[in-house]
C-alpha cells in the first residue's frame, strides 16, 4: 500500500514580514505558527508520514520544536534550498519510492484543516493535482503603466492556497520539466503541474486558512484563532 506524505515547507526567511526569525517560528497562541500544520498532519488518519523542508541553519531549532509537539509522523527534517520551488524539490526527492500521494503544504499556513485534506485527496485520485481556492472579492483589474486595460469577471478567478495535493509521479514530473524549462521560481507546485500541460482540479478553500505574509497578517491570525477558541470574535 502506498504512503500518502505531507511535505510542509519552512525554508523561507520571511523577509516581507520583517521580522528577526522567520514568520514559521513566531509564537501564535504560545506557540510556533509551524506547530498547527504539524498538528493537523499528525491528527489526519488519511497522512502516515510527514516531512519537514527548512533552511539548514535552523534544523536544530525545528528538532526542538518537533519533539516538543510529540509528533510521531515527522520522519525526517530536510535541508531547504534559495527558492520554495528548490525547497518543494528538495522535499520531494527525499520520500521514498513508496509515496503514492503528496500534500505540499506551506508552514506559514496555520489553519488548514481535516475536511480539506479529504476534499483534496479525493479529487486528486482523478486529476492527479488539486488544490484549494477561494473567490475575490474586489473587482480585478488588468493594469500596465497605472491605467486599467482590462476588467475580467471576478467570478472565474480565483486564489489558490496549500495544501496542494498531488499524485507522487505527476508533481516529481512537472518538477522536473519546469527545471529543464529553466523556471525556478514558482510560487506554488500547481503552477508547474498547470504549466506542463497536466490537469489541476480545484477544491473550496476556507477564507482563514490565510499564508501569514506580512506583520498585518499575524494580526489576523491571532484573531482567527481566537474565533476558533471560543467561536466568537473578541
Ligand atoms: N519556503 C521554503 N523555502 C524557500 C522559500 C519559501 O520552504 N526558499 C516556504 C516558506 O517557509 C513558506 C512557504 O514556502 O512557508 C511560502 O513562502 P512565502 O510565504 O513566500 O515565505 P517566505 O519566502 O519565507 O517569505 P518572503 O517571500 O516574504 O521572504
Ligand atoms: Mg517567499
Amino acid at each position: 500500500m502506498k504512503k500518502t506524505v505531507a511535505l510542509i515547507l519552512a525554508g523561507g526567511s520571511g523577509t516581507r514580514m520583517g521580522s528577526e526569525i522567520p514568520k514559521q517560528f513566531l509564537l501564535l497562541g504560545g506557540k510556533p505558527v509551524i506547530t498547527y500544520s504539524m498538528e493537523v498532519f499528525e491528527l489526519s488518519d488519511e497522512v502516515s508520514e510527514v516531512i519537514v523542508v527548512c533552511n539548514k541553519s535552523h534544523i536544530s531549532v525545528m528538532e526542538d520544536i518537533v519533539a516538543v509537539t510529540g509528533s510521531r509522523k515527522i520522519s525526517k527534517i530536510v535541508p531547504g534550498g534559495d527558492t520554495r520551488q528548490e525547497s518543494s524539490f528538495l522535499g520531494l526527492s527525499s520520500c521514498s519510492s513508496s509515496t503514492g500521494y503528496v500534500l505540499i503544504h506551506d508552514s506559514a499556513r496555520p489553519f488548514l484543516t481535516a475536511d480539506g485534506i479529504s476534499d483534496l485527496l479525493e479529487k486528486a485520485a482523478n486529476t492527479g493535482a488539486a488544490a484549494p481556492v477561494v473567490g475575490i472579492n474586489d473587482t480585478v483589474v488588468d493594469i500596465c503603466d497605472g491605467r486599467v486595460w482590462g476588467i475580467p469577471s471576478r467570478e472565474t478567478f480565483g486564489r489558490i492556497q496549500t495544501p496542494q495535493v498531488f499524485k507522487y509521479e505527476v508533481i516529481m514530473e512537472a518538477h522536473k520539466k519546469a527545471l529543464e524549462r529553466g523556471v525556478t521560481g514558482a510560487g506554488d507546485d500547481c503552477t508547474l503541474v498547470f504549466s506542463s500541460g497536466g490537469e489541476v482540479a480545484v477544491t473550496e478553500g476556507k477564507e482563514e486558512n490565510i499564508k501569514i505574509t506580512s506583520g498585518m497578517d499575524m494580526d489576523l491570525a491571532q484573531l482567527i484563532l481566537k474565533t476558533r477558541t471560543f467561536g466568537v470574535r473578541p
